[in-house]
C-alpha cells in the first residue's frame, strides 16, 4: 500500500496523515480477540496505570503473540513507512495502548523522537509511528491530539516527567505548547476500527484521560530506517528493541490466514 503524491505532500506539510478503512473488521477481530489475554498477563512488558490494574501499554506483543507478530510485519503498515523513510525498517518499539474506559490516564505533551534521541541515541528522526485503531476513537475516549506542523520545529527542549503518570516521559512545557498551538492549531483525528494514523516522530502530541465508558485500544508500531538504529541501550530491550534486521513484509492476507488456521485447529 503506497501513499499518493497528495498524501505525501500532506504528510510533509502537516506531519500526519489519516487513512480510514485500511483493515477489515474481520482482521480487527483477530487482533482484538488477543488483547484481553495479553492485558491479563502479569509480565514486565505489560505496564499498568497508577492504580496498578488498568493496562496503560503492553510493549512488544509482537514477540509473544502470533497475531501481533503478523501485524508487526504487515505490508499495509510497513509499505507507507518504508516509502517515507526511503528504505528498509526495523521495529524500534511496538505497543498496544489500552486507554481503558474511566481509568485510562493522560499522555502529556511530547515528541517521540525527543525520547528516542535522548534515551536511545537514535541519530536522526528517520523513524515514525504508524497507529492502527483497534477500537473506535471518538472525542470522548481520549483521542490523540496533534499540533499540526510542529514536526518542523526539530527536537524541542523537554523535561523528564517521572511523576504525572506511571510511565516516565520527556514532556514539553506549557509556554512551548501554547506557542506551537498558536501557530499550528490542534487536531484530534477520530475514526472507526481499522483506520490508520501515520505521524512524524517530531510531531508534538498528547492525549487526555479517558473518563468515558468506552475503551480506546490503539496499537503503535514505531519503525526506524535500519541505518538509523539506536546507539545506546539504556532502556529495556522490550521498550527499545535491538534487532536491527530489516523486517520482511508478510503476505497481505496474513491475519485472515491466521483466523483460518485457528478455525481449523478448533475443529
Ligand atoms: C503515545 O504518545 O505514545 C501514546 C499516546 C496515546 O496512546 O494516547
Ligand atoms: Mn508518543
Amino acid at each position: 500500500m503506497q501513499l499518493t503524491s497528495e498524501q505525501l505532500a500532506e504528510f510533509d506539510q502537516e506531519g500526519w496523515v489519516f487513512l480510514p478503512d485500511v483493515f477489515s473488521q474481520d482482521e480487527i477481530d483477530v487482533l482484538m480477540g488477543e488483547v484481553p489475554k495479553i492485558f491479563a498477563m502479569r509480565r514486565d512488558e505489560v505496564w499498568r496505570e497508577k492504580d496498578g490494574e488498568a493496562v496503560r501499554t503492553a510493549f512488544a506483543a509482537h514477540t509473544y503473540n502470533e497475531a501481533f507478530r503478523r501485524l508487526g510485519a504487515h505490508p499495509r503498515l510497513l509499505d507507507p513507512v518504508m516509502q517515507l523513510v526511503d528504505g528498509p525498517v526495523y521495529m524500534h518499539q511496538f505497543k498496544i495502548n489500552g486507554k481503558a474506559a474511566f481509568d485510562g490516564d493522560v499522555w502529556q505533551w511530547h515528541q517521540d523522537y525527543g525520547t528516542w534521541a535522548r534515551d536511545d541515541l537514535m541519530p536522526e528522526p528517520r523513524a515514525m509511528n504508524i497507529a492502527l485503531f483497534l477500537e473506535e476513537v471518538t472525542e470522548f475516549n481520549g483521542p490523540l491530539m496533534f499540533i499540526p506542523r510542529s514536526h518542523k520545529a526539530g527536537v524541542i527542549e523537554a523535561g523528564h516527567d517521572t511523576l504525572t503518570t506511571s510511565y516516565p516521559l520527556w514532556t514539553l512545557d506549557k509556554q512551548t505548547v501554547t506557542r506551537l498551538a498558536e501557530e499550528g492549531g490542534m487536531v484530534a483525528p477520530r475514526g472507526k476500527p481499522g483506520s490508520l494514523l501515520l505521524f512524524h516522530s517530531n510531531l508534538v502530541h498528547a492525549s487526555p484521560g479517558n473518563i468515558s465508558p468506552w475503551d480506546r485500544t490503539i496499537v503503535y508500531l514505531s519503525l526506524c530506517h535500519v541505518d538509523n538504529h539506536i546507539r545506546q541501550f539504556k532502556r529495556d530491550e522490550w521498550i527499545a528493541h535491538r534487532d536491527f534486521a530489516p523486517i520482511e513484509p508478510l503476505p497481505d492476507d496474513c491475519l485472515i490466514e491466521l483466523a483460518r488456521e485457528n478455525a481449523t485447529a478448533a475443529e
